[in-house]
């Protein structure tokens, strides 16, 4: 069957967005690839999945959220969208606004976001604001510029976002046949973890699912203010998408903890970036840093004895490796520069 984006395919699952205002680049039904070698190293006797939203149009997860904010924006009349981002929203942005012929105006920290994003928001034509300050202050800003001004807020606090990446988990299902024992995930402004949770609620309330996951969300220990109980002032991590202090979606990633009977914890840079090198060298998958939490998250709660036989754990690797390559090239073994000599090369490759 032709897919058609996740809001022609979940249609009935969103509210009604008229046909002709749908702004789509053919988001979603990305692949939920298995990890068996990585289960085998850190949970044996489980089964992983990895989501593998890197594979969106614009690399991330945040375009099954775009395309239902942008199209509601169109709707609504609106020709022009704003928002504050760690990188992948903004992206995001740039790209549906040029798909709907609209402005982007966006606000990212300066000099904290990964090369791949910023070139995808100046090429697609946004308006880019780099702010002296983090996330945090960008998101106010935006906020009190939409209320103020004629241009529509298009973070997760703009309900349309949340209701679009529900289908994450709507393709979670369908590709199971049910919901997993446990969903992992990074955790930044917390939109993420509070629209999986909803996207599973709503699938088991029509009884497309059986049963319903355990969220798990991960914060990075520079950046976990949910895990502290406090807001962070000066948030820091390598995972640059999730270097944030004061989440907007706080409340509700509480509650799709509590509900589900899951946890949301911190992990470190460096249990992250191990985590990073583990899944692209085991499984063959390259993401960013901050999508690597949650395979870092499931190391940790493995080794704390959490998952037992035959559970099934499905992590959201929620942007591409290529998204930030200054990252997977300080990770990695540089290359040797070599003449073009063949006695030099068979000897570097071992073979003499
Ligand atoms: N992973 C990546 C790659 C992200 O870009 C983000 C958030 C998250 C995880 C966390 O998701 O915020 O829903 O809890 N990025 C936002 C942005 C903040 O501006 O691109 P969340």
């Amino acid at each position: 069957m032709h897919w058609e984006g996740i809001i022609r395919h979940y249609a009935r699952f969103f509210t009604p967005v008229p046909d002709d205002c749908v702004v789509t680049l053919l988001e979603g039904n990305t692949p939920l690839i298995p990890a068996p070698a990585l289960a085998r190293v850190i949970a044996p006797g489980t089964e992983i999945f990895l989501k593998y939203e890197g594979l969106n149009p614009t690399g991330s997860f945040k375009d099954r959220g775009m395309t239902m904010a942008v199209s509601m924006a169109k709707a609504s009349g609106a020709d022009s969208i704003i928002c504050a981002s760690t990188g992948n929203t903004s992206a995001a942005a740039a790209a549906y606004a040029a798909r709907a012929g609209m402005k982007a105006f966006v606000l990212i920290p300066e000099g904290k976001i990964a090369l791949g994003k910023l070139s995808q928001a100046m090429i697609h034509g946004a308006q880019v604001l780099q702010i002296l300050g983090n996330f945090d202050d960008a998101l106010s800003l935006v906020c009190e510029v939409s209320e103020k001004y004629p241009v529509t807020l298009v973070n997760s606090v703009n309900p349309y976002r949340i209701e679009g990446q529900k289908s994450g988990a709507f393709e979670v299902c369908d590709a199971l046949g049910d919901a997993p024992t446990y969903h992992v995930l990074p955790v930044g402004n917390a939109g993420n973890i509070t629209a999986y949770w909803a996207g599973y609620k709503a699938y088991h309330e029509v009884g497309k699912s059986a049963r319903l996951p355990r969220m798990l969300g991960w914060q990075a220990e520079g950046s976990a203010p949910i895990v502290r109980g406090h807001a962070i002032a000066k948030p820091e991590t390598v995972a640059t998408a999730i270097r944030i202090g004061n989440p907007a979606s706080w409340k509700s990633a509480e509650a799709a903890r509590d509900e589900s009977g899951g946890s949301i914890g911190m992990v470190s840079d460096a249990e992250i970036l191990e985590a990073y090198k583990l899944v692209a060298e085991t499984e063959g998958v390259f993401c960013e840093p901050a999508s690597a939490a949650s395979i870092a998250g499931v190391i940790k709660s493995s080794k704390q004895g959490l998952f037992s036989k035959g559970d099934s754990i499905v992590c959201t690797l929620t942007g591409h490796g290529l998204k930030d390559p200054d990252n997977a090239i300080a990770q990695s073994i540089a290359p040797v520069t070599m003449p073009p000599n063949m006695a030099d090369v068979v000897r570097v490759l071992g073979f003499s």
